[in-house]
């Protein structure tokens, strides 16, 4: 058979979040995201797609790198207002069967007992679609705001965000026994207490004795996801990740992206297969070629510089108002996101200014675009999927939700046309969608089968 993509819908509870001023544009229905309609009728576009998850972005604070304040965020709605992902999940639940939902949730400052509540309880909700996204963050204006004096070093947010997953791993996957709750009536029993272990994590970051707040849910452990791109960060995916989400301008660098990656995840003693890669594209879809590359012109003449400009300082962690827009984007190793500025300065096609990065940047974060009639959209994910050795897509938008509207109308049946994706969802649950029926649970090599429990005191 010939091999399968896999898609996900790319969102975050903002106006246009991933192309920054296309909360302007007459098609864009972005500004309405407060409302739940939004999200139900996003939901069900991707669902009529087949497509595995809706991913959510999120970022706790505001892009202030940029003139050291948050006015050009403000004045330009980068990523600001940032409402929670968490909220519209169980509305979206309802009016679907069979679509993910990924949530981006922060290790840095979230708290494993209350999260590893959040998410068994929206997994028991759904029945089985939930997803984490699992991020340290970048800004210094989440820190400052959530209980530190600065960000923490990357190195350091990694250490804990694995001590994180330790954690999480141990409530989700060894608290609660299969058979614990009995709803014995005659013995006046509802779960057997024998059943239910406290955890007793007591390491260098937390001290969590538990039990876990929740019965087993369907998939226990959520679908893990994740999307560092620096060494560290990779080392954390391969250790972890189910699936990891990747930016790249080119077919090379994805391909030593992909190649990096399943050699971190067999170096991990998983199958290098075993983490499904997703880079994010942004489809622009005409009629014809022409067409195609004319929208993305009138697309374009929606972006703001400086909004732009200030939602890559806050990747980068550079204040780009110190910069001549002609002047050239500095190779620097950065404590915010790595593989945002690695698209600027290691692109080994040329150099960028500042100038050219923030008009490439603006639609869609500055992933590859792909411009064209349906057929050849079609045909760059075949070529992406099979040369890039990847599993399938994240789709970016300009405005949304028309863009997945657009692609799951045009593109979506050409690719089931040639044999390449789904026309029904196999499983339940998501983990089953992403890896095959009767896989609602985590492999038992991975690191959450292993942690095991310390003997209680
Ligand atoms: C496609 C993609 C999506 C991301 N989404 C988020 C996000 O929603 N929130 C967030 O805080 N970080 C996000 N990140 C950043 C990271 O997951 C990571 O925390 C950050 O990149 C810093 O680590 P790194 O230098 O190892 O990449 C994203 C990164 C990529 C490549």
């Amino acid at each position: 058979m010939a091999k399968q993509i896999h898609l996900n819908g790319f969102i975050q509870n903002s106006p246009s979040p991933h192309s920054t001023g296309l909360w302007k544009h007459q098609k864009d229905k972005g500004t309405n995201h407060h409302s739940l309609s939004y999200w139900v009728e996003a939901a069900q576009i991707l669902e009529r797609g087949k497509f595995d998850a809706l991913f959510i972005a999120d970022v706790l604070g505001t892009y202030s790198v940029y003139e050291n304040n948050h006015h050009a965020a403000t004045r330009g709605a980068v990523q600001l207002p940032a409402h929670d992902p968490l909220i519209p999940i169980s509305a979206m639940a309802a009016a679907t069967e069979h679509l993910g939902f990924a949530p981006t949730i922060s290790a840095t400052y979230a708290q494993p007992y209350s999260l590893a509540r959040q998410l068994s309880t929206l997994d028991h909700v759904t029945d089985g679609r939930v997803a984490w996204n699992v991020v340290t963050s970048y800004l210094e204006s989440e820190a400052v705001n959530l209980g530190l004096s600065g960000r923490l070093p990357k190195e350091l947010r990694y250490n804990r965000a694995d001590e994180f997953l330790e954690v999480v791993y141990k409530l989700w996957e060894h608290s609660w026994e299969d058979d614990a709750v009995v709803y014995d009536k005659e013995r006046d029993m509802f779960a057997d207490p024998e059943k239910v272990h406290l955890i007793n994590h007591d390491a260098e970051f937390f001290h969590v004795p538990g039990p876990h707040l929740v019965e087993p849910s369907p998939q226990r452990t959520p679908v893990l996801f994740q999307a560092g791109a620096s060494p560290k960060g990779r080392d954390f995916a391969a250790k972890h990740a189910e699936a990891v989400f990747t930016k790249n301008h080119s077919l090379e660098a994805l391909k030593q992206y992909s190649q990096d990656i399943r050699r971190r995840t067999k170096l991990q003693g998983r199958d290098p297969n075993e983490v499904l890669i997703f880079p994010m594209i942004l489809p622009i879809i005409g009629s014809t070629e022409e067409e195609a590359h004319a929208k993305l012109e009138e697309l374009t003449s929606h972006v703001s510089y400086e909004g732009t400009a200030s939602l890559l300082s806050g990747h980068t962690g550079i204040d780009f108002s110190q910069y001549d827009p002609d002047q050239y984007i500095e190779d620097i190793e950065t404590d915010a996101v790595q593989g945002n500025l690695d698209m600027y300065t290691k692109d080994p096609n040329k150099k960028w200014t500042l100038r050219e990065a923030v008009k490439n940047h603006g639609l869609g974060n500055g992933t590859v675009k792909f411009v064209g009639t349906p057929e050849q959209i079609a045909d760059k994910l075949e070529k992406w999927a099979v040369e890039g050795d990847v599993d399938g897509f994240n789709i970016a938008q300009t405005y949304s939700p028309g863009t997945f509207q657009e692609f799951v109308d045009h593109v979506v049946p050409e690719l089931q046309k040639r044999g390449i994706y789904r026309t029904e969802y196999e499983g339940k649950t998501l983990r089953e969608n992403m890896f095959g029926k009767g896989k609602a649970h985590l492999p038992d090599h991975h690191p959450a089968k292993r942690v095991g429990l310390l003997q209680p005191k």
